[in-house]
Order: C-alpha cells, then structure tokens, then sequence
C-alpha cells in the first residue's frame, strides 16, 4: 500500500490540498473540535456568527484579539513547510479552511482561503474591506467610509463563502491528480464537498489525519500521522536523491 501511494504521488502532475485546523495544531493552535477544541470551551453562536456580532461586537472582537494574538505567536510548522517544499517539484494549490495564513508564510504561494483571514476586515454596513495589523482595539474599528463597525472578514455560521473563491476551490479540485486533506473534521459544509470533485477526475485522494473522518470511507490512502509527520514523509518522497 505505501508503495502504491509513492508510486501515485510520483506520477502526478497537480497536487490539490485541502487543510484544515489540525495542520496548525502542531503550531500551537487550537483546533476546534475534539477534547482540546475550541468549541469544548466556547459556544460557536455566541462567537461566530452575524446575529452574536449584533448582540455582543465587544466580546466577538475580544475574542478574534485574542485568536489574533495566539496566530502572530505561532510559526508555520513543517507540515506547511512541507506543502510549500512540493512547489519545487510539482505544481500546488492550497485550499485552507484555515484562517490563521500560514501557509503563505510558509511560502505557499497558490493559497484558497475559502474561510477567510483573521486579519482583513469588512464592514457590516458597505462594501469597505481592510486589514489589521498588530494593534487590536477594544472595540471593532468604524468604517472609514461609513462610521459602522468593521468586523472580521471571515465566514461566520450561517454565511456563505464568496462566489467567486468558492468557484476557484472547486475547478482546482476538478482538475487535480492528487487531493490531500490534512487535518480537517470533514464536518463543516460546503469544504467536505471538495473531494467529491476531486473524485469525479478520477484523483486519488489522500488523507493525512490521526483520527477517522465521516469521510474516511472515501479514501484512497490514509495516513494516520499528525500533519508534521505525515507531511514530512510525504516530502522526503520527492526530496530523497534515491
Ligand atoms: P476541526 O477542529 O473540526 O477538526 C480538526 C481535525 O484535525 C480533526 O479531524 C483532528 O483529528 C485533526 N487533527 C488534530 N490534530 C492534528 C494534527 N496534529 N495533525 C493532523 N490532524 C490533526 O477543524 P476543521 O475541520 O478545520 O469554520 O473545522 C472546519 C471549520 O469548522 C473551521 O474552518 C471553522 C470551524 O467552525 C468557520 O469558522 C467557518
Ligand atoms: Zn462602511
């Protein structure tokens, strides 16, 4: 089996992967399910969603302050390192449910961030978008353009991912050899949909996570190793001399 799946990966020409919360998890940051999870500790629609915005601006922020706070402490591991090596060798794209950038501080340079950035903003009433750098407010920044608050520039539960990136996520995975999800429950609609596009390429699809998924089932290969592991021995295939 592990010399077919080498066999698999030298073949193929496009790399789709599709990450999420635990390929950061060896950097330090939490993932949200699981024991460890942020959702173990915090109520997800008192955070994460438009209306807990409206209700509470000061508490959501406080709370991105923070989750901004961990992400500027935490440094790409060597499963994003790994990822971005692949560019040397064969041409990648990242889908990330991630919010946290580091794959592109990693160096990856094809980045999908189907969920967003921690660190852009928009506002709530139009149509400005911003960034944030290291300075965090106690209270959400108003809009340059119209004075309402400007609030985190990702998808909240209950919203929907931008057309057009949304788009762009699914013709990479129609049109890829290989699909590697690292590191994501498969739980949060439409990101578990990706593979079923994937599949439909005839790609081979890899999954890179220490504990099943509901869509383990699915899988061609699965490697039962945390990202930093998995990802390193993924790598060394292409980087050995041999
Ligand atoms: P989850 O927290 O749901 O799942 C993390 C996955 O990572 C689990 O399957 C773990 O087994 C696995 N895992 C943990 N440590 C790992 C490690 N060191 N290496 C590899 N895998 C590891 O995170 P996501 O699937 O990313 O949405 O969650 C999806 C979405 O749900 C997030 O983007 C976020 C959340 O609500 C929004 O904010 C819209
Ligand atoms: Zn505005």
């Amino acid at each position: 089996m592990i010399e077919n799946l080498e066999n698999t990966l030298k073949k193929a020409k496009k790399f789709v992967f599709l990450t999420g919360a635990g390929i950061s998890q060896e950097s330090g940051i939490s993932t949200f399910r699981g024991k460890e999870g942020l959702w173990q500790k915090y109520d997800p629609m008192k955070l994460v969603s438009a209306q807990a915005f409206r209700d509470d601006p000061k508490l959501v922020w406080s709370w991105y302050n923070d989750r901004r706070r961990k992400i500027l402490a935490a440094k790409p591991n060597a499963g994003h390192v790994a990822i971005a090596n692949l560019q040397n060798h064969r041409e990648v794209s990242v889908i990330t449910q991630n919010v946290d950038g580091l794959h592109h501080i990693a160096g990856s340079r094809d980045v999908i961030e189907i969920h967003g950035n921690i660190f852009a903003t928009k506002c709530t009433k139009c149509d400005f978008r911003g960034n944030i750098g290291d300075e965090f407010s106690d209270l959400p920044p108003s809009c340059k353009i119209c004075g309402s608050y400007l609030r985190p520039d990702v998808v909240w539960f209950g919203e929907s991912i931008k057309q057009d990136v949304w788009k762009e996520a699914v013709k990479r995975s129609m049109a890829c050899d290989v699909m590697i999800i690292v590191g994501t429950s498969l739980v949060v609609s439409p990101a578990n949909t990706l593979h079923f596009y994937a599949k439909n390429n005839q790609a081979a699809i890899v999954d890179i996570n220490p504990e099943n998924t509901p869509f383990s089932y699915e899988m061609d290969f699965s490697i039962r190793q945390t990202a930093v592991e998995g990802l390193s021995r993924l790598i060394s295939i292409f980087e050995s001399p041999f």
